[in-house]
């Protein structure tokens, strides 16, 4: 990470897990936990029913709120979906976009995940655009031109006054989850040409400006070496945001 030019952001992504009732408890372990942490931009990103208890667990705190996803459309009869306009009314900040789960399981396209990405900046929030590889792709030697070109269309339209409102994740797919975690190196690579992509298109003042995150099966024991990377600068936390004890080990890592 490079603390200089680019803020360190550590967001946690509980995916479909935990219980409203238990997050008062998780917020009061986690809050001292990550005290110390000040250089850190944390982020909490529950389920959409349990944002509201956690605004109200963490409104005493430096830790922000985001979602894991949104509808691309402003408003109307889209049943069972929640617009970008309502998760900001409702005091997130942040909002995961393209995670490789809702481009596999619910057939999120980088079409979608651009619209997605309008949505949230039109709204205010900080979109967290989520790229990243299969295991297959990666032995087929192509991670680096499908994360391009992931990254180029997530971004499609996006202005440069915008895009320092843009965080980056690079996850890839065959270390989510499985306690496979990419080699620092290989993480640092990624990063790396992500940065050079947004180079290419916004300069090099707002390439470095970006904030590029790793997820992929991160702990409280590898976080150190990986967020050491001069191009990692935080991380998207799935398992190990669950427990206090573990996230606040990354936080204090970063
Ligand atoms: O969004 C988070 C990632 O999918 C990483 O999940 O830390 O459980 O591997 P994980």
């Amino acid at each position: 990470m490079n603390r200089k030019y680019r803020n360190t952001v550590i967001a946690a992504n509980w995916k479909m897990n935990m219980l409203p009732s238990k997050i008062k408890a998780y917020a009061e372990e986690l809050k001292p936990l990550a005290a110390p942490a000040k250089w850190c931009d944390i982020v909490i990103c529950p389920p959409f029913v349990m944002i509201p208890a956690a605004q109200k667990a963490f409104r005493d705190s430096r830790i922000s709120i985001g979602a894991q996803n949104l509808n691309e459309n402003e408003s109307g009869a889209y049943t069972g979906e929640v617009s970008s306009e309502q998760l900001s009314d409702l005091g997130a900040h942040y909002v995961i976009i393209g995670h490789s789960e809702r481009r596999q399981l619910f057939g999120e396209t980088d079409i979608t995940v651009n619209k997605k990405v309008h949505a949230a900046l039109q709204a205010n929030l900080r979109p967290i655009v989520c790229v990243g590889e299969t295991a297959q792709q990666r032995e087929m030697n192509v991670t680096e031109e499908l994360v391009t070109l992931q990254l180029k269309a997530a971004l499609a339209g996006v202005p440069a006054t915008k895009m320092r409102r843009i965080v980056v994740a690079y996850e890839p797919i065959w270390a989510i989850g499985t306690g496979n975690t990419a080699t620092a190196a290989d993480a640092e690579a990624v990063a790396a040409s992500i940065r050079a992509v947004i180079r290419g298109l916004y300069g090099a003042r707002t390439a470095r400006a970006i904030s590029i995150l790793y997820g992929g099966s991160m702990n409280a024991k590898n976080a150190f070496e990986l967020l050491s990377q001069p191009d990692v600068d935080g991380g998207l936390i799935g398992g190990a945001s669950l427990v206090p004890a573990d996230f606040a080990a990354i936080i204090n890592a970063a």
